[in-house]
């Protein structure tokens, strides 16, 4: 059946479950509710219809960028435009390469294989893969000592699509194996307007146009966070027994929510304010910054710096993180260039 899921566990919970059902049931089933990152939908499209063309299977697909920017909505896509299965797994769920091979061994022809967080591949899977990547053939070892001997088993041709947050951490001869590889951007604030516009249709909520754009300016340039908003804007408008989602809900909501202007939370300017109160600025290296603040590196280079650096709120250099001048004004505090200026004065 074409779009047939079959889903194996994922390994990465972040969602309540209740948010997950909400995600899911607001995922982007197609191309016309998949907003924004028109280069990446471009040279998807050329390659999908180049494939469907030649009748074979699309190239390997690896995409990239931070959580929520829509690599897993886009592999489901993807499937249901080839009209094929897509199968689900992830890194650090394929623990033997004798995983790797019933996975690999139950996909037909066609198949779309998603590995999320594919930089967690452990060395030996990675290796039982490449050749399943490149020849569609799986090289199994029978036997032990000196009567071993390998066996290549033939594989249907099929798609890897792999997805990372962290494409600096996956290895060369992995990275190089994908024929299409694809980074997702943050989404600028009109692209996430109109995915708020379209979950709010599909949730029946009315949202009103400056709220739609509050939403949008605050979530990080990411449509997960603009819809986790949406959603507790919604709680929000209830208690209050507000019909509509508007300015005095969204101040309200956002208040408590400790959700400034930027959009930044707690977590954010705690490592800004470390970075100033505790290493006069930076730089500071990653491992110093994230034992300051107690917090795990891959959370801090993953999920927080990504965003403060794109609003350029924080530089990486070569001697480590450091706060722009950006960032003092935000929190308002006085850095010491501006109290040297005033000094001067
Ligand atoms: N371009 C888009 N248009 C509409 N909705 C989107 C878009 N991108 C993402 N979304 C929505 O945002 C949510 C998160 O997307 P998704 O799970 O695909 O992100 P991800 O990149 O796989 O994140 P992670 O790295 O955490 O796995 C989903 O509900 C999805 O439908
Ligand atoms: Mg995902």
């Amino acid at each position: 059946m074409p779009g047939k899921q079959i889903p194996i566990q994922k390994n990465k919970i972040k969602d309540t479950p209740e948010e997950e059902i909400l995600f899911t049931s607001l995922r982007a089933s197609d191309w016309k509710e998949f907003f924004g990152q028109s280069k990446v939908k471009h040279s998807l499209h050329i390659a999908l219809t180049a494939a469907k063309k030649r009748k074979e299977p699309v190239e390997h697909i690896l995409l990239y960028g931070p959580p929520g920017l829509g690599k897993t909505t886009l592999s489901y896509i993807i499937a249901k435009e080839m009209g094929v299965n897509i199968r689900i797994t992830s890194g650090p769920a394929i623990e033997r390469s004798g995983d790797l091979a019933s996975i690999l061994t139950n996909l037909e022809h066609g198949d779309v294989l998603f590995i999320d967080e594919v930089h967690r591949l452990n060395k030996v899977v990675e290796e039982t893969l490449y050749p399943a990547m490149e020849d569609f053939a799986l090289d199994i070892v029978i036997g032990k000592g000196p009567s071993a001997r390998t066996l290549r088993l033939d594989l249907p041709k099929f798609t890897i699509i792999g997805a990372t947050t962290r494409i600096g951490l996956m290895s060369a001869p992995l990275r190089d194996r994908f024929g299409i590889v694809q980074r997702l951007n943050f989404y600028p604030p009109e692209d996430l307007e109109t995915i708020i516009v379209n979950a709010a249709v599909k949730l029946n909520l009315k949202v009103e146009s400056n709220a739609t754009g509050e939403l949008a300016k605050r979530a990080r340039g990411t449509p997960r966070i603009a819809l986790k908003l949406l959603k507790r804007a919604r709680d929000f408008a209830q208690v209050k027994e507000k019909g509509n989602i508007d300015d005095t809900v969204l101040t309200e909501a956002f208040g408590l929510l400790e959700i400034d202007e930027l959009g930044l939370d707690d977590s954010d300017r705690r490592l800004l304010k470390a970075l100033i109160e505790k290493h006069q600025g930076g730089p500071v290296g990653i491992e110093t910054l994230a034992a300051t603040l107690s917090e795990d590196i891959g959370t801090l280079e993953e999920v927080i710096e990504p965003y403060l650096m794109q609003i350029g709120l924080l530089k990486r250099t070569p001697r480590g993180r450091q706060v722009t001048e950006k960032a003092y004004r935000h929190l308002k505090i006085k850095s010491g260039y501006q109290a040297k200026q005033k000094s001067l004065l």
